[in-house]
Order: C-alpha cells, then structure tokens, then sequence
C-alpha cells in the first residue's frame, strides 16, 4: 500500500503513518515531479480546507497516474467537511481514477482565523481520534467500498461553499497578509516547513505568491513570531505523536 499524504501541523502524517505502507509526500512528489504510483492500494491522506482539499492536492491528483485496484481518499479536519468528500470523487473521476472509499478523521482544527488551539487541544480526547483511525484501517484491510454520487444539489452546495469560503480562504497570495512581529529570530524554520517553497529568509522573512494556506509556518514557528489577522488563536498546535523535524522533512 503507498499512501500521498500532505500535512502542515502533523495530523495528517499521523493518520497516514497510523494507516501504514509506504508513505510519500505530496510536496516532494510534486517538487521532484515524481507522479507514476503503483500499487495495489494507493490512498490519499489530506486536510479539509474550506471544505474542499488543498489546492496542490487537487494538482497533484490531476497531474498523477496511479495505477492501482484500490484507491482511496481520507481527510483529516476540525469542525466540518461540507461537500468535500464530492470534490475528492470529482477530482479523482478528472484523473481516471475510481474512488472505492472515501472517510474524515475529526481532529484539532487547526484554522486559526476561526478556532483557538488550547479549546481545541483541550476537546480532543472527546472525539477519540485512534478509534476514528482503527475503524478507518480496518475497512481499508477489508477493502470497504464506499459509493459516493454527486447530485445536483451536491454540485450547487459546491458552488456555494466555493464561493463563500475557498474563494476568499484560498488564495495563493494569502501569505502577503501575514504579519511578523519583533521575536522573529530568523532562524528560517518557517521556510523549511514550507510545503510551497514560498519563503525567503535572509535579513528577512519574505513570503512570494504561491502559498498554500496550509499555516505550517505559522503553527511551527518557536517564536510564535507569525500571524494573521484575525486569529482567535495565539496558542499554537502541533499533532502530539509529531514533532518540528518531522513535519521539516515531510515538507522541505
Ligand atoms: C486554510 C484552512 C482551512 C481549513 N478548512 C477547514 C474546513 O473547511 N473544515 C474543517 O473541519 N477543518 C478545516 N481546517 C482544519 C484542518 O483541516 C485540520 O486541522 C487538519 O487536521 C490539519 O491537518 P494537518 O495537521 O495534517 O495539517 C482548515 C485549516 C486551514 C489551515
């Protein structure tokens, strides 16, 4: 089994190690435009964002050729997935590829324009995440099918959702609206867990205009020196079984 995973604060490359295989992530696949995958079972773990998955998901399963008897799509998330399990079938149907299971992990949201991390940490243990997981495992031994049909009024809630939260969330250009206050030390830790590439450190920290609004860099930062404006949030969250130079090796 080979699993893509994409991940800015660790939950997802908890669940993708929890599930097991061979993991590869999304962004250095992308970066080393490596997209032939073979395997007998191929799956996608990413986050939820605005509802849908994050723009280089959608990239990445449009430019891929996998080749495999089972492939499946799990989204780790907060609060809710919307329509986002239609947008994963449509995106895999674009790419030639059936969709045989789909399911979400609910976890720490980690939007901070929305949630504050302490609440969140705080409320996890009640949504038992390993026995989301377990089941999660044991349907993809048993090769569970899931039949996912996108009506019409699953395309119009699309459309809807698009435009009242992917449209104005996300924008590759987000980055240029994040703040950096006096603590930053420049120790460049937010370029590395960049999944985009999209920062330079030098004198400065200067974001360019491809990012992925994934917050790796504001959740890893030591100095907690970047934010965004809202942020209900100035506590930060990293997935506990997870640590800074995993997500600097998943990402960089
Ligand atoms: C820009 C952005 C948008 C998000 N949108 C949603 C959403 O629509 N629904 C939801 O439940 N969680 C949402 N989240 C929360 C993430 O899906 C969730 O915290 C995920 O588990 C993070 O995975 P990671 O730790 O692997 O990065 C969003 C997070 C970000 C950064």
């Amino acid at each position: 089994m080979t699993i893509c995973y994409f991940t800015a604060t660790g939950n997802c490359l908890y669940v993708a190690k929890s599930i097991g295989g061979k993991l590869l992530s999304i962004p250095q696949l992308m970066k080393t435009e490596q997209f032939e995958i073979t395997d007998k079972a191929v799956g996608i773990v990413c986050p939820c964002y605005a509802v849908e998955m994050p723009m280089m998901v959608r990239e990445f399963i449009a430019k891929a050729k996998i080749q495999t008897d089972y492939f499946f799509f799990i989204y780790t998330y907060g609060s809710g997935y919307g329509e986002a399990f239609c947008h994963a079938k449509l995106a895999a149907e674009e790419a030639g590829l059936d969709l045989a299971y789909i399911n979400a992990v609910k976890m720490v949201d980690n939007y901070l324009p929305g949630f504050e991390m302490q609440e969140q940490i705080r409320t996890l243990p009640q949504k038992d995440v390993d026995g989301q997981i377990k089941k999660i495992c044991s349907d993809i031994s048993a090769r569970k099918q899931v039949d996912i049909t996108v009506t019409d009024t699953n395309r119009q809630q699309m459309e809807m959702y698009s435009n009242m939260l992917a449209g104005p969330i996300l924008k590759r250009t987000t980055a240029q609206k994040y703040v950096i206050d006096d603590t930053c030390i420049r120790c460049g830790i937010c370029a590395k867990v960049c999944p985009a590439d999209n920062i330079t450190v030098g004198d400065q920290v200067v974001f360019s205009d491809h990012c992925e609004v994934c917050y790796a860099c504001l959740h890893n930062c030591p100095m907690n020196a970047l934010h965004i404006v809202p942020e209900q949030s100035s506590a930060r969250f990293r997935n506990e079984h997870v640590e800074l130079k995993d997500i600097i090796e998943a990402n960089q």
